[in-house]
């Protein structure tokens, strides 16, 4: 395998970039050629951001686990493609070769075949972080099913919205998942999220954790008897593969949902060619991979990173992808660096909020640890500050390994704005230069792209981009006005990121964070509004109102201003835990408020709006520029909330 499309130079980098935006067609048209189709496609690029309407290699056909998987077999089939370090470091690693993972990969198809699945069907998937998880995304792609990874920390609640929205038949799912010194129940979730549902056929559990579950006649199988069966039949057909399904290149590949600034998460569709071609491209640009090199990213697949850049981009490229079941912290601090010297890992890519907790460790549990292995760092998820920045490219990567802050979201596939690890500058806490094809964009309110600098010499804008790359997203699940609205309508022919950002003399890009209403915890994206309708769920509570605060290892901190009823309020330490226990109850313990004050009243409008600028500047300790607060209904509610906070 090798990468012609490889950007091996700053000079190459404004080349391609400059190809990418003359004539984009032409430039794609040479990249896509590198790929396994089954038919070529009639156009390489139909759009209008009106509708909105994107299609990239209309009419070619292809199946992206024969990229992902097949077309390695005859030069790498020995070679790994997972290998996987259990949550537990005493415990087996296993080795996927490509020839495995081909193997597995077939038995899940002829699995979901036997089962009643079928091209279009919707599988949701909910498990822990095994190579089963990644043979499951797999194995419904090489049939044409549309996978929907729920991320395992979600509560039965957030499953069932997402099982309804997505129209989902089919689930895989674990008996448990271990993380860290705790077991997750995942079937014991999916049981509660099932309560009532008669719409699911077919559940499949893999047993991880021997975690006592029930099984139901009729619905639930075990993974291990039906892949054993599946097996049995392909050899009996004397099949060594199961023949992957043919798929048009705007097929939808999978539906991830996602938050924005309503109470309701919205099912984010990629579609199989564009999808491929653009992790592939970012996969092997961004952290200028080279073959034989091991690529470990800590994400999990239950979000946009795993998908992308621990399946789909690095398996589509021939690599070694490393997954990790655990967490950073357990059993100590030293956790990802045992990981890195034993494995040799080349290339390690993180989220800040993970290599600001390790900070917190001091460097002690680096003392002897070999990361020499070590050549390439990358961050994602949220804005990395500069400490933090620093502390990885001086102690992780001793001052030799570039550092890449990738800039990307659920909705573009893969990463938009990055440096090229080696090739195109760094600049600490910056993402710097768009990746060809993407062409971005800084407007006002009115959506005027900006042109006078600020007082540092910056321009400064909310970020849109102008045209659409290979994998841009195509539509929320089964309401295409909700993509618009949100994406397309709120500047005329831009697509709107909902991040705000800096460009500096040099074009490079500092993201600097949501101007909407969603927050990103620890690298998790979480709606203010979904956070909201969940505390309010809680009986006690009238009204609430979330907002960020900065937290130093979070990033961003939830903090909730609540009004409860008056003769329910006994006891505030009490009732704060109860709000917890429902918010984790409504969406999963990644959504609980770290902070909960109770108010009598919230700072509204004449028009009952509530003003959560206002807010946020309480909970930012910003208390001198709360502006002017006269309008308000009721002013003074604002004395008894600055008075109150926590
Ligand atoms: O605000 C940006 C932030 O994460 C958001 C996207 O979240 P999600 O869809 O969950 O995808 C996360 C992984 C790609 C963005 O709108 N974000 C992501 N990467 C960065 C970032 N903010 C600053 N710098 C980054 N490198």
């Amino acid at each position: 395998m090798s990468y012609p499309y490889q950007i091996k130079s700053l000079e190459a980098y404004h080349k391609d970039y400059n190809e990418s935006v003359e004539n984009p067609e032409k430039f794609w048209a040479n990249v896509a050629e590198n790929f396994l189709w089954k038919k070529k496609w009639d156009s390489v690029l139909n759009w209008n951001f009106k509708d909105p309407k994107v299609e990239w290699f209309s009419g070619a056909k292809l199946n992206i686990t024969e990229n992902c998987i097949d077309r390695h077999l005859e030069s790498s089939g020995d070679k790994p493609a997972i290998i996987w370090e259990p949550n537990n470091p005493e415990d087996r690693v296993r080795v996927v070769t490509y020839n495995i993972l081909h193997k597995r990969v077939s038995q899940v198809a002829q699995m979901l075949i036997n089962n009643g699945v079928k091209k279009g069907d919707r599988v949701c998937i909910y498990m822990g972080m095994i190579p089963e998880l990644a043979y499951a995304v797999l194995g419904c792609a090489r049939i044409g099913a549309i996978h929907s990874v729920v991320f395992g920390g979600f509560s039965a609640q957030s499953i069932a919205d997402r099982l309804y929205d997505a129209g989902a038949e089919f689930i895989i799912t674990c008996d448990g998942a271990y993380r860290g010194d705790k077991v997750i129940p995942l079937k014991n979730v999916i049981d509660d999220a099932l309560i009532g549902n008669r719409s699911i056929k077919k559940v499949i559990v893999y047993t991880r954790t021997r975690t006592p579950i029930s099984m139901l006649k009729g619905r639930d199988l075990w993974w291990e008897d039906e892949m054993e069966h599946a097996e049995y039949q392909l050899e009996k057909q004397g099949k060594i593969h199961f023949p992957a399904e043919e798929m048009d290149a705007e097929d939808p590949l999978f539906i991830l949902y996602t938050s924005g600034s309503t109470g309701k998460p919205k099912g984010v569709v990629h579609t199989c060619a564009g999808y491929m071609v653009w992790t592939n491209y970012t996969f092997v640009n961004a952290f200028q991979y080279q073959l034989g090199d091991i690529h470990f990213c800590t994400a999990d697949i239950g979000w946009i990173t795993g998908h992308s850049y621990i399946v789909y981009g690095p398996l589509s490229a021939g690599a070694t992808s490393l997954m990790f079941e655990g967490v950073p912290t357990w059993p100590n601090a030293s956790r990802f660096w045992d990981i890195v010297e034993k494995h040799k890992v080349n290339i390690l890519y993180t989220a800040p909020t993970a290599i600001r907790s390790l900070m917190g460790f001091g460097l002690d549990p680096l003392k002897g640890k070999d990361l020499s292995s070590l050549k390439v760092l990358g961050t994602v998820g949220e804005p990395i500050n500069e400490e933090a920045w620093h502390w990885y490219d001086q102690n992780i990567g001793k001052g030799n390994c570039p550092v890449v802050d990738t800039w990307w979201q659920t909705e573009t596939g893969g990463v938009l704005i990055t440096n090229l690890a080696g090739v195109t500058p760094a600049k600490p806490s910056w993402a710097t230069l768009p990746m060809p094809g993407v062409q971005p964009v800084l407007v006002d309110e009115n959506g005027n792209e900006v042109n006078v600098k600020d007082e540092s010499g910056l321009l400064k804008g909310n970020l849109c981009i102008k045209a659409p790359w290979p994998g841009i997203l195509r539509t929320t699940y089964g309401d295409h006005e909700r993509c618009r609205t949100n994406y397309f309508a709120t500047y005329e022919n831009l697509y709107f990121t909902g991040d705000g950002a800096l460009k500096d003399e040099n074009g490079y890009y500092r993201i600097t964070g949501r101007v909407d209403d969603v927050l990103n915890v620890s690298g998790h994206r979480i709606g203010t509004a979904e956070v909201e309708n969940a505390i309010n769920m809680h009986s006690g509570v009238v009204e609430s109102a979330v907002v960020g605060y900065p937290h130093d290892i979070k990033g961003q901190g939830i903090y909730a201003f609540v009004i409860i009823m008056g003769h329910m309020h006994v006891n505030d330490a009490e009732t704060r835990l109860d709000i917890l226990q429902t918010v984790t109850r409504i969406i999963g313990a990644i959504a609980k408020p770290d902070k909960i004050q109770f108010v009598k009243g919230l700072p509204k409008t004449r028009s009952g709006k509530i003003m959560r600028r206002i807010l946020r500047k309480i909970a930012e300790n910003e208390l001198s520029s709360l502006g002017d607060t006269s309008t308000l209904l009721d002013p003074t509610v604002v004395d008894e909330i600055v008075g109150g906070k926590l």
